[in-house]
């Protein structure tokens, strides 16, 4: 019998991941750069990233917005899937960060589909009021500010647009009640959002993994 126990969640998630992603090159790359620049491994697992891209496809999204660019790992995946034409646009706010992921999705041969916006999203996303809306909104960034993100998301979208809000299992922390860390609320808050705004209509699955017990979000705008 294989124990069900952190090691084991991680030897599966490696077993997919070579089976199912296989070796990426580029992804890699960013990765390797990631680890070099010294910032936390919160990228998306390649099983996730996966999701991501196939997310894109079936929905038959071309213009992708993402809130958190970090090295630019799930940038990738979302600028490839979106294809030749397609476009995403992926909000950053450590300057750094930006000028990484903007090497490395260059370096993956995707840099001319992506618009890197520096800034914290509650102050970058308003100015896109107004533009076409958007097929596909990844949120990944600051927990805290899950619920004004998916307000723009919202707003920025269209009836169909697909939603995909990262991290909302946190180690089990959301059924805590009495928990006083503010990613957790922020994250609670989103879900209760998700669950109770009429402009959403969302499910959410818990994960297990290379990147612990956490979880995603799936939500169609109205
Ligand atoms: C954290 C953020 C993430 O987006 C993630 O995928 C994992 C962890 C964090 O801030 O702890
Ligand atoms: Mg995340």
């Amino acid at each position: 019998m294989v124990e069900s126990n952190p090691q084991n969640w991680r030897a599966v998630d490696a077993f997919l991941s070579d089976t199912l992603v296989g070796h990426d090159p580029a992804l890699e790359a960013t990765l390797q750069s990631q680890q070099e620049a010294h910032l936390s491994p919160i990228e998306v697992a390649p099983v996730s990233g996966k999701l991501l891209s196939l997310l894109v496809r079936i929905s038959g999204a071309r213009r992708v917005l993402e809130i958190g660019t970090l090295a630019g790992y799930s940038t990738t995946w979302l600028a490839r899937a979106v294809g030749e034409g397609g476009r995403v646009l992926t909000v950053e706010a450590e300057p750094d960060n930006a000028a990484l992921a903007r090497r490395n999705l260059d370096a993956a041969g995707v840099g001319e589909r992506v618009e890197i916006r520096v800034g914290r999203a509650a102050e970058v996303l308003p100015a896109l009021d107004g533009t076409e809306p958007f097929d596909l909104v990844f949120i990944d960034a600051d927990k805290e500010s899950n619920t004004i993100y998916l307000d723009w998301a919202a707003r920025l979208g269209r009836a169909g647009t697909v939603i995909v809000l990262d991290n909302i299992g946190r180690e089990g922390e959301i059924v805590n009640d009495d928990s006083t860390e503010s990613n957790v609320i922020g994250t609670r808050d989103a879900l209760r959002m998700l669950g109770e705004d009429s402009r959403f209509d969302a499910t959410a699955l818990q994960t297990v993994g290379l990147k612990g017990w956490d979880g995603v979000a799936l939500a169609v705008v109205v």
